[in-house]
């Protein structure tokens, strides 16, 4: 079936969905990093995103976290509800990393005192510019009601999966997380969108402190789908058939 094709962005296609209302994610083996300068493949990617951000998703509804996941089509694609993405990108930091280290000069590992929550402002030609509430509501990018829902799920989802990759040996050092408003008879309401994988997480073995996320990627410190793997066979979604399986068919619509 030929669908149309509604969005492309760097890590997946967003196709329309079977019924109105819904959009098919498509997840690509694409990678790229500091704002697409560095651009790169990354074998078998979207097939293991697509699950570990499917279960993430799953997991985060049973607590009463709404997302707009539906439910996995086949490898590479998952069916979401079709909603209207709030141009702003979440960071949750536990542990100081990444651009945090450069901002403040803080050592890579140094725990935070507490969860920090940062904004960013999605537009790639600025370079995704760090933003604070005053920027959102006043440009309305998001009502300060609508901040408070999207502070409080992202912390929520924090220590959620805190708990549940500990479970797994896992530290979640910090995050990504998009939010999209869906309508309802006249109701808004505002869900978990995107994705939640080691794209979008950073995330450190408990024991030896390797890092299992797109740092690998980033930083180039190989066995990069090595660590994808991993993060998928420990949450238990690794696709059967091992690595033949997870190259999948490279045919797309
Ligand atoms: P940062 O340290 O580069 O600001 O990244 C913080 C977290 O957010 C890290 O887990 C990676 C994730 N992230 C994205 O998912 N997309 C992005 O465009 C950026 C900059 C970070
Ligand atoms: N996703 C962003 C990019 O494509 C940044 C990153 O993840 O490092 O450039």
């Amino acid at each position: 079936m030929r669908r149309r094709r509604i969005y492309e962005g760097k890590a997946k296609v967003l196709f329309e969905g079977p019924e109105p209302g819904t959009v098919v994610q498509y997840f690509k083996d694409d990678a790229t990093a500091f704002n697409n300068q560095k651009k790169g493949t990354i074998t078998g990617k979207g097939v293991l995103n697509n699950r570990i951000s499917e279960y993430l998703m799953v997991r985060l509804a049973e607590i009463g976290i709404q997302t707009h996941f539906v439910r996995r089509l086949n490898m590479r694609e998952q069916l979401v509800r079709e909603v209207e993405i709030i141009p702003i990108e979440v960071v949750v930091r536990n542990i100081a990393a990444g651009n945090f280290c450069k901002r403040f000069g803080a050592d890579e590992g140094t725990p935070l005192p507490r969860s920090i929550v940062e904004y960013y402002l999605k537009n790639d030609e600025l370079g995704d510019p760090m933003i604070c509430e005053e920027h959102i509501t006043a440009f309305g990018w998001a009502a300060t009601q609508d901040l408070d829902d999207i502070m409080q799920m992202s912390l929520r989802v924090n220590d959620f999966l805190s708990g549940l990759f500990m479970g797994v040996g896992l530290k979640l050092v910090d995050f990504k997380l998009e939010f999209g408003r869906l309508w309802e008879n006249e109701e808004m309401r505002i869900v978990l969108a995107d994705e939640i994988s080691p794209d979008s997480c950073r995330l450190w073995d408990v024991e030896t402190q390797e890092k299992l996320d797109k740092d690998r990627f980033r930083r180039d410190l190989g066995k990069v789908e090595e660590a994808y793997q991993e993060v998928a066979r420990r949450l238990g979604v690794l696709p059967e058939a091992g690595p033949v399986d997870i190259k999948g068919p490279k045919v797309m619509q």
